[in-house]
């Protein structure tokens, strides 16, 4: 039996609001996007995935849902949405979309019926309102720390005026989180996900998968702050034993409770024809128990995070890779990789940034691109963009409000892409950009990088042709991995394909009978003699 596309597919994220603008208002739009797709059609992917562009009050870059069947009119109608939707289908792309069940936005309409209703009531059943500790309700009712910084309880003034009951949330205070135990909610969701199946889409990327079972409400955590620096990626100073322990066991992540929710879900879109999906946002430590979301009538993918941490260094590569792809294989399960999201630092940032940077980053992605499993790829990535340091009066993420400015967020990572031309907007708008492009980006445009045989864009359009054509590489062959020098990191999958990666910082030479299809870098070759540069990596193969 074929297997199905998203076995081995590339899946390109477009965040929304900073793809491209037609209205000239600064923020992208699907009218934008629509002209704008061949881009990402060119660049040889399967599909888009689109973070959120429900009708929102936008405190968490759309992530705070007030209807998740409407588009917000900062990206225009539902019409625009299928039209969009009919230029995917030319140009033969499929479409993802963000489902976000485990918290709406205070502006739903739900939640502010739970404010009007009394306590105990039926509207505030759909959320976690609990009556507070203390003589008068004046604690929350547990110790637990929201993701973003700061307590996940906030207290609610009754409709009489007076101090009453708490609501949790895991975010922002925006985003109330929904009681998974009350029927109603599931109801609404499957509502919401028939709605945009009905629609055409492929599949949905779940945020927060693993948060919508909570238990132990009324028990303080033993360290509820040393455990949201453990969830975190950028917080190394925890001993790492210690950050196991603490995220082995989670009150409000990774209950047991969540998985009866996805066989639900995976009987519904099973009703619908044609390969459609789940992805799974979800923080799950250990990989053996985050494959559990993806075992056979749950979901279909669960992304594995491991590379957005990976180091540029061959036996951490190599560990991490057949770590993942075992645990996958045990549950028959195909892989996922990631390297960049708009949650997580851009790649060339994280290793190192400037010249260097960009280089580590193109290796590790022909790294990457080389493995068996699904791939997603954050608009950008394929320019070789870093993060921007955004002045704190553009700063929009509830990370930076929440931390008193300690943590600067995810917005530099969100900045709107560079088209063309020399000067921002970089035909991102005709106007402006809600954040400020940096003008060194004149570089990195679409338009500048189209020119240059070189350059990242062109590099990815490279990979991900070879990646389609090439019989070794996309499914999900094994790899055969080669021993080497430390620092070099060498496979095979069949027939034919190899690679080799130097993370090193001086070159090697090897000798091999087979062809070079493509290199990160600018490589020597003498007869059957290669010398690969520092950070690099090049692909090579044995067939005509
Ligand atoms: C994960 C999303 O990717 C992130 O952007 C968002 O802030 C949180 N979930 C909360 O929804």
């Amino acid at each position: 039996m074929k297997s199905p596309w998203w076995h081995d597919a590339v899946v390109y994220q477009i965040y929304p609001r900073s793809f491209a603008d037609s209205n000239n208002d600064g923020e992208g739009d699907f009218v934008g996007i629509t002209a704008r797709l061949e881009h990402v059609a060119t660049l040889g992917v399967d599909a888009v995935w689109f973070s959120p562009f429900y009708k929102s009050p936008n405190r968490d870059g759309g992530y705070d849902v007030s209807n998740p069947r409407e588009v917000d009119p900062r990206f225009g109608t539902l019409d625009d949405f299928s039209q969009m939707m009919n230029r995917a289908d030319e140009l033969g792309l499929k479409v993802i979309v963000d489902l976000v069940p485990n918290h709406f936005s205070d502006q739903h309409q739900w939640f502010q019926a739970a404010l009007a209703a009394a306590p105990n009531s039926a509207e505030r059943r759909r959320f976690h309102f609990y009556d507070g500790r203390g003589e008068s309700g004046e604690l929350p009712p547990n110790n637990w720390e929201s993701v973003f910084g700061g307590p996940s309880w906030t207290r609610i003034n009754e409709p009489d005026g007076r101090p009453g009951q708490w609501y949790l949330h895991l975010f922002d205070s925006s985003q109330p989180d929904l009681n998974w135990d009350n029927p109603e909610v599931n109801a609404d969701f499957e509502k919401t996900i028939k709605f945009w199946l009905d629609l055409g889409v492929a599949g949905f990327r779940i945020d927060v998968a693993h948060g919508l079972a909570k238990e132990q409400i009324y028990q303080d955590h033993p360290d509820p702050v040393a455990l949201t620096a453990a969830l975190r990626l950028d917080v190394t100073d925890i001993d790492p034993e210690y950050r196991k322990q603490l995220l082995t066991d989670i009150p409000f992540f990774d209950r047991d409770g969540v998985h009866q929710i996805y066989r639900g879900w995976r009987k519904l879109i099973d009703t619908y024809p044609g390969d459609r999906f789940f992805v799974a946002e979800a923080w799950v430590y250990p990989t053996s128990r985050a494959v559990r979301y993806v075992r056979p009538d749950e979901l279909h993918q669960i992304f594995n995070f491991d590379f957005l941490t990976i180091e540029w260094d061959a036996a951490k590569i190599k560990s991490a890779v057949e770590h993942v792809t075992t645990e996958f294989a045990n549950v028959t399960a195909p892989p996922t990789w990631v390297l960049d999201n708009h949650d997580s630092p851009r790649v060339v940032s994280r290793l190192g940034g400037g010249e260097v940077g960009l280089q580590k980053a193109r290796a590790l992605a022909m790294v990457t691109q080389a493995l068996p499993g699904n791939l997603y790829i954050y608009q950008g990535e394929e320019l070789g963009l870093e993060d921007v340091p955004v002045a704190a009066p553009d700063r929009q993420d509830p990370i930076f409000f929440r931390t008193n400015g300690q943590q600067l967020g995810r917005d530099g990572v969100r900045v709107p892409l560079p088209w063309q031309g020399d000067a921002p907007p970089f035909g991102f708008s005709a106007s402006k950009s809600w954040l400020p492009q940096p003008a060194s980006w004149r570089e990195l445009t679409v338009a500048a990088q189209n020119e240059k045989a070189d350059s990242t864009l062109n590099l990815y359009r490279k990979l991900l042709r070879l990646r389609r054509s090439h019989p070794a590489l996309g499914g999900l062959t094994e790899i055969n991995w080669i021993e080497s020098e430390p620092g070099i990191l060498r496979f095979e999958r069949n027939p034919g394909f190899e690679l080799v990666a130097n993370t090193t910082s001086t070159s090697y030479k090897f000798t091999t009978p087979k062809q070079v299809l493509v290199s990160s870098s600018p490589i020597e070759i003498t007869g059957e003699e290669i010398t690969l540069p520092s950070n690099s990596t090049v692909w090579l193969s044995s067939l005509d």
